[in-house]
């Protein structure tokens, strides 16, 4: 396990060293991936978008039908008080929710106490090499479950879908169902189709992105219309550009699709404005504290 000294991990009201923290095997997290999670990053130890955050994890926690175990308050403060304890300042905040421990079986136990842990990893805020680099990407045949919608633990999918763009030299894998592009494998995606910008319908095969949502906001408050539609997969060879995004990778282009070149190959005119955009209000949130 590696240790990251100094950041502990709070397991069900305590906070432990790294190597010590851990949950029953009984856990129907370990056991069932029975449970819902989130990752929020702060930047200079400053929670973003955290309301949008706990609003989907009351939402996921709803669709799971697992009572919240916490006020938005107790989890505002929660992870308020995750992001300050910290060394360092730019942050991956993961906190996860389970249906606890119980004999296995799969229906819900009777009575189970919901396990939480949270957790904060260092966030390498993508430098402008990063950018200019762009994201290589494959698409797969969604064989995932029809709730994308839930940020659910069970993560299978997703792993197997990233190792087998890892295994094509892609750095994201970008789910298609019934011919139409849904999101990929941790990320949402946006695109510019003959000259505008669309992201896939919401729906219940993809998760509301709060990055997404938010770029959306920040993208129509500089005037530019963002049409969310059905996308067919097709339409990505002809895009001029294409690009994902998620907490962590916030907006990165997307340079190439099965080893077919998107646009010129590397970032363009709009991911560098929502870029900037996105840049702007992050900034904003450091300011206030620098
Ligand atoms: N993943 N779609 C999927 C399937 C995701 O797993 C994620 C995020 C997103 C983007 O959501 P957001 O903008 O709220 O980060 C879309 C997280 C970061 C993860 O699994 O680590």
């Amino acid at each position: 396990m590696p240790d990251i000294p100094g950041s502990e991990v709070y397991v069900n009201g305590r906070w432990l060293a790294r190597p010590d923290a851990s949950v029953s095997v009984f856990d129907r997290g370990f056991l069932f991936g029975d449970g819902i999670y989130e990752v929020v990053t702060a930047y200079a130890r400053q929670p973003f978008l955290i309301d949008a955050h706990l609003s989907r994890l009351e939402y996921s926690l709803d669709q799971i039908k697992l009572a919240n175990p916490f006020s938005r308050r107790q989890w505002r403060e929660l992870i308020e008080e995750a992001a300050a304890r910290q060394d360092f300042a730019d942050q991956k905040i993961y906190l996860q929710i389970s249906r606890g421990s119980a004999l296995r079986a799969h229906r819900f136990p009777d009575r189970a106490d919901p396990s939480v842990v949270l957790f904060v990893d260092p966030f390498i805020v993508p430098d402008a090499a990063q950018l200019a680099a762009g994201m290589k990407t494959i698409t797969l045949d969604d064989f995932r479950w029809q709730r994308g919608d839930i940020k659910a633990t069970s993560l299978l999918a997703a792993v197997l879908a990233s190792q087998l763009a890892a295994e094509a030299a892609a750095d994201e894998a970008i789910w298609i169902r019934n011919g139409e592009v849904c999101e990929g494998a941790s990320s949402n995606l946006l695109a510019v189709i003959d000259g505008r910008l669309c992201s896939p319908a919401p729906s219940s095969n993809l998760l509301r992105g709060v990055t997404l949502d938010y770029m959306i906001e920040i993208a129509e408050a500089d005037g530019l219309q963002v049409d969310r539609r059905v996308i067919k997969a097709a339409e990505l060879q002809t895009a001029q550009e294409v690009m994902l995004t998620s907490a962590a990778r916030e907006i990165a282009a997307v340079t190439s699709i099965d080893g077919r070149q998107v646009g010129e190959g590397r970032p363009g005119a709009m991911h560098g404005r929502l870029h900037r955009l996105y840049r702007g209000k992050t900034d904003e949130l450091t300011a206030a504290v620098s």
